[in-house]
């Protein structure tokens, strides 16, 4: 079962590097976190997931850990973090790191003496060939690297070799069972990791390409499911509070390994890509086609998600929680492609779905994607990982250092969107943003685990469904319509544009949204 403080929670996804710098050296430090605790707290969100904060050579923004149990000293100390949680915990917030526990940087000292000619305790922490030229099937390897005579399996980048799960079928001779001691040994130094940081106070993990450890060919996940569950035996028995989100998108697979919540991603053109992002994002240009869901002129058309999502829903309901998120910092932010309008709607629908929503900052704004130059091995991600904009002062308000300090450049558009100037604004997508989580956390329906029945999902007509005593409908068309809703006796409770009830049937202005009651 799902850590139980899971039900009312709504997440707030942190990109370290780019929230607040309270030093002014440029880049967003722990620090700068705890100060906006109350902003946080405020907009509605009582946990925060944390990218990588720890030590790395950023060649992949802080995915390649370099050492696991130190915070990077551009964020600051570990005593930070500790403060972090502590505080943190006294305003009703938790905190979850963020755990890479496929690959580490090529500077992490276990590939340090794994590399070394002359094997050391460490030499079965990789996965290697037993010959500088000989390679794996067609899976990338690395030769040429090290003293010692093989190569090595790559994660993900050059810069991340794969740490050793073993293999489900192993066919050659350095291909090791997941028994194998080197790959217990693996499974037991990331096991280490997480009591070090949840005995200081942290409350869980994302973990970072979850479905990725045993390799080939792990087909359905079962013997990389099969280490999560041991994970999980750990957890359960030494911090039973600790909550875990895989980033795995296939809740069926992540929830039976043991995850409390799965990411459902935007992870080539499924489901999810369809309610904000159904559009060419390879060099896509103004004026493009884009289907999505929640544009005014879209086709309306939500059967790829909820095909998807529904199947996934009813299987794993009893198991945790599926999590939808507005962004993260991989994803091209929404509002790239929709306007404020469109983005109401869209949290409306995100944020009042069953499970664990997760909001990128500075979504909460309509934060814009721009087109700046690769940064840390962010390539067309970087567009999404720009400085928070707090208000129209030096630096938007990031950071008091010189702008070309900055860690990237902040929107330069004079119209670029604050906090400061949409706090207050009832019209603002902040203060649509605090509303909707205000409900979320007032009605225990709209919660995660409180059921969900598609009442009308026609293309075309408002979508609407029921969140346990409540009915919910949502018109993202340019033109007003009629609801599949028996509104009689029933109360609007909340809405965005304009919902009145006539004669028994709700109508839905342009654009709009509304909960009955
Ligand atoms: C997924 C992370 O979200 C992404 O940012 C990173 O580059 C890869 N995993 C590799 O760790």
């Amino acid at each position: 079962m799902p850590a139980k403080w899971l039900k009312d929670t709504v997440f707030y996804e942190i990109y370290p590097q780019s929230f607040y710098d309270t030093n002014g050296d440029g880049i967003g430090d722990i620090n700068g976190i705890i100060e906006k605790l109350d902003y946080i707290k405020g907009l509605g969100c009582n946990a925060l997931w944390i990218n990588p904060c720890f030590d790395s050579p950023f060649k992949d923004a802080g995915y390649d850990v370099r050492d696991y149990k130190k915070v990077a000293p551009r964020y600051g100390t570990n005593n930070d973090l500790y403060r972090l949680f502590h505080i943190a915990h006294e305003k009703g917030i938790r905190v979850l790191l963020d755990l890479v526990p496929g690959h580490t940087s090529e500077e992490h000292a276990w590939f340090q003496e794994s590399k070394k000619a002359n094997p050391t305790a460490y030499a079965d922490r990789y996965i290697w060939t037993s010959g500088w030229f000989q390679g794996c099937r067609n899976i990338p390897v690395i030769g040429g690297e090290a003293e010692r005579n093989g190569t090595y399996l790559l994660n993900f980048f050059k810069c991340q070799p794969a740490l050793n799960y073993g293999f489900l079928k192993p066919e050659e001779s350095w291909q090791m069972p997941v028994d194998a001691p080197g790959p217990l040994a693996t499974r037991e130094a990331i096991k280490d990791v997480m009591r070090f940081w949840l005995s200081h106070g942290c409350d869980g993990f994302r973990v970072d390409m979850a479905n990725s450890l045993v390799k080939y060919d792990d087909e359905n996940k079962s013997a990389t499911s099969a280490v999560w569950q041991d994970v999980r035996r750990m957890l359960d028995a030494e911090f039973p509070d600790a909550a875990m989100v895989a980033e795995w998108s296939c809740p069926p697979q992540a929830l039976r390994a043991g995850y409390d919540m799965d990411f459902y991603l935007d992870w080539g053109t499924n489901g999810y890509g369809a309610l904000m992002r159904d559009y060419n994002q390879a060099g896509k240009k103004p004026g493009d086609a884009d289907n999505s869901y929640f544009r005014a002129a879209s086709t309306h058309d939500m059967s790829k998600f909820l095909g998807e999502y529904m199947a996934w829903y009813a299987d794993t309901r009893e198991l945790g929680y599926i999590s939808l998120i507005t962004c993260n910092h991989d994803t091209t932010r929404p509002a790239f492609n929709m306007s404020p309008r469109e983005l109401k709607l869209a949290y409306a629908f995100l944020f009042t779905m069953p499970g664990v929503p997760f909001l990128y900052y500075g979504d909460e704004i309509g934060m814009r994607y721009l087109d700046v130059p690769t940064k840390e091995g962010g390539y067309t991600r970087t567009g999404s990982r720009t400085p928070m904009q707090w208000n129209r002062g030096k630096n938007l308000g990031f950071s008091e250092g010189c702008a070309d300090s900055l860690y990237l450049p902040v929107d330069p558009a004079p119209d670029a969107p604050t906090v400061e100037a949409q706090a207050g604004d009832p019209d603002s997508l902040l203060e649509t943003v605090r509303a909707i989580l205000a409900l979320r956390h007032a009605q225990p329906d709209l919660q995660a685990d409180a059921g969900l029945e598609l009442l009308c999902a026609e293309p075309g007509q408002p979508l609407v469904y029921r969140r346990g005593s409540l009915a919910l409908a949502v018109n993202a068309a340019a033109r007003p319509m009629e609801a599949a809703l028996d509104a009689q006796g029933k109360q609007i409770i909340f809405a965005i544009g304009s919902a009145e009830e006539k004669d028994g049937r709700l109508q839905l202005g342009a654009q709009s949204f509304a909960v009955l009651k």
